[in-house]
């Protein structure tokens, strides 16, 4: 592929364009107007360090990965494998244009992250940022991601809103007690009818608390939170036989049909 010249580059990010990714392409920046400043670099900044530097080898599953911004970092250190998957095929074309301007060889693909079951793959590294509030059903998600595509590390950030404490809780509690619900540090998922922050696909905001259950809950383990809305995980033990893991497929002998018998 012939280089492209600055101006080349503009008129292609500008026909790409709205970019919620802030890339440097070249000298040309996607999104310098961006509302949350330098983004994500400023984010990533503040946890590059909590990824290994060296992902010589190693497979990286970027889901939600918009225009690829992560998707390029686990590249340029070094990883064999990226790929990234988005839903959004816009943001999958803004992605495979920054692949090909940084020659950077990244795969991107349309898929939905509770269609992860598909790719029939796990992956060294895998990265969910910044997509579990655009979820109607982020215990699910969580869950597949666990069942099907975490092979060693996974890393996790949301959004995250209310108070952000920590209180031990029991493991159990009576009917009757009703005041554990009322503490501002009890795990809490806030429910986005319409719009936050003017934008309508915001509908799962989890407090500090929740956000560290639901991923306990999902079976993994917490290694490191190195930025506030970070945390870096490891598969651990799944939820008890009648857990929350919804299976992609149930195994044929639980389904029974009508004039069958059970295997
Ligand atoms: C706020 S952006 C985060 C992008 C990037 N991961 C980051 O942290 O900067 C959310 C991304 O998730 C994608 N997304 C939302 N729902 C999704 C779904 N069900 N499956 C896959 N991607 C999804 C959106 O298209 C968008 O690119």
């Amino acid at each position: 592929m012939p280089e492209l010249s600055a101006a080349e580059i503009r008129d292609k990010v500008l026909a790409l364009g709205p970019w919620f990714h802030n890339l440097d392409l070249n000298g040309v920046k996607t999104a310098p107007d961006h509302f949350l400043g330098d983004y994500p670099a400023v984010k990533w900044c503040r946890f590059a360090q909590a990824i290994p530097a060296d992902l010589t080898g190693k497979s990286v599953l970027d889901i939600g990965c918009n225009a690829g911004f992560y998707s390029l970092e686990m590249k340029r250190r070094g990883a064999a494998r990226v790929l990234g998957i988005d839903y959004d095929e816009g943001y999958l074309r803004q992605a495979r244009f920054a692949s090909q301007v940084t020659g950077l060889d990244i795969e991107f693909a349309q898929l939905s992250v509770y269609d992860v079951g598909a790719l029939a793959e796990r992956f060294d590294l895998v990265l969910f940022l910044g997509v579990l509030y655009h979820l109607r059903h982020p215990l699910l998600a969580l869950d597949l991601i666990r069942e099907h595509v975490v092979g060693d590390l996974f890393v996790c950030q949301s959004m995250q809103r209310g108070d952000p404490g920590e209180e031990p809780l029991d493991p159990d509690y009576p009917f009757s007690e009703t005041a554990i619900f009322e503490r501002p540090s009890y795990p809490r998922l806030s429910f986005i009818e319409h719009r936050y922050s003017g934008d309508n696909t915001n509908w799962w905001v989890p407090n500090r608390a929740c956000m560290k259950a639901m991923l306990r809950s999902a079976g993994f383990v917490i290694d490191d939170n190195p930025e506030e809305e970070v945390y870096v995980c490891r598969p651990g033990p799944l939820p008890s036989a009648y857990g929350a893991i919804y299976p992609a497929r149930p195994p044929a002998h639980t389904i029974k049909r009508v004039g069958e018998v059970a295997a």
